[in-house]
């Protein structure tokens, strides 16, 4: 099997907290892994490392073959890898509509610049196809703050999606409860969800 991502070896520490610990993994393509463990195993950290927004102490993360450890979140986002977050991650006075259309701005390929204008053809379009991907069609004009956590957690995903990426990680997925299904995407998915969860779903 052909990973597209590897990791090996990959250590974090947090002072006397270990939060990573000679961790390897290997996710091919159309492949989808659980991430299970309690709160505080190391879940977040895991994503954090792969998306750049923590540098590991030591081991390697490959994309394809090619190294990316330490690269910004900017660039591994650019290589392909989507993340959403624990705690959805959103622009909360903009409708759903508008969040999505800054991710879709940003979709591989396509630079997000200020001078670009924020209305483009076809771009309401996208985002429309994606929110009624995932059920939410008729909430695309109401701002973030009046839509209910797992909403929230349903846009941020969607967000993560609009850079049709090789490669999603979704952390705690199937937080507040929501049970409407996540996702199709094409590459591999992560989920990080704790054992407690789990085992109540
Ligand atoms: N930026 C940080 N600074 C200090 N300690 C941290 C930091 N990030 C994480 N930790 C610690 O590292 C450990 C792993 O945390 P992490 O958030 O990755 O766990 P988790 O498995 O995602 O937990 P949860 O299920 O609660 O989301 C915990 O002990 C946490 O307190
Ligand atoms: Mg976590």
């Amino acid at each position: 099997m052909t990973s597209v991502l590897s990791v090996r070896g990959l250590d974090k520490r947090f002072g006397a907290v270990v939060a990573a610990d000679a961790l390897s993994l290997d996710i091919g393509a159309g492949q989808r892994v659980s991430l299970i463990g309690a709160n505080g195993a190391g879940k977040t950290t895991f994503v954090n490392l792969v998306t750049g927004y923590l540098k590991p102490d030591s081991g390697s993360i490959a994309l394809d073959g090619m190294d990316i450890a330490g690269r910004s979140p900017r660039n591994v986002a650019r290589l392909g890898i989507s993340r959403s977050f624990q705690i959805p991650q959103l622009f909360i006075e903009l409708t759903a509509a508008d969040n999505l259309s800054v991710a879709v701005c940003g979709a591989r390929g396509q630079a997000l610049s200020f001078h670009a204008p924020a209305e483009a053809p076809g771009r309401r379009d996208k985002v429309i196809e994606l929110l009624q991907r995932f059920g939410l069609g008729d909430l695309a004009d109401r701002p973030i703050s009046e839509l209910a956590g797992g909403v929230r957690k349903l846009i941020d995903i969607a967000m993560a999606l609009a850079r049709r990426p090789k490669l999603l990680l979704l952390d705690e997925p199937a937080r507040y409860g929501d049970r409407r299904p996540l996702c199709r995407p094409g590459g591999g998915v992560l989920p990080g969800s704790d054992s407690r969860r789990r085992r109540s779903a």
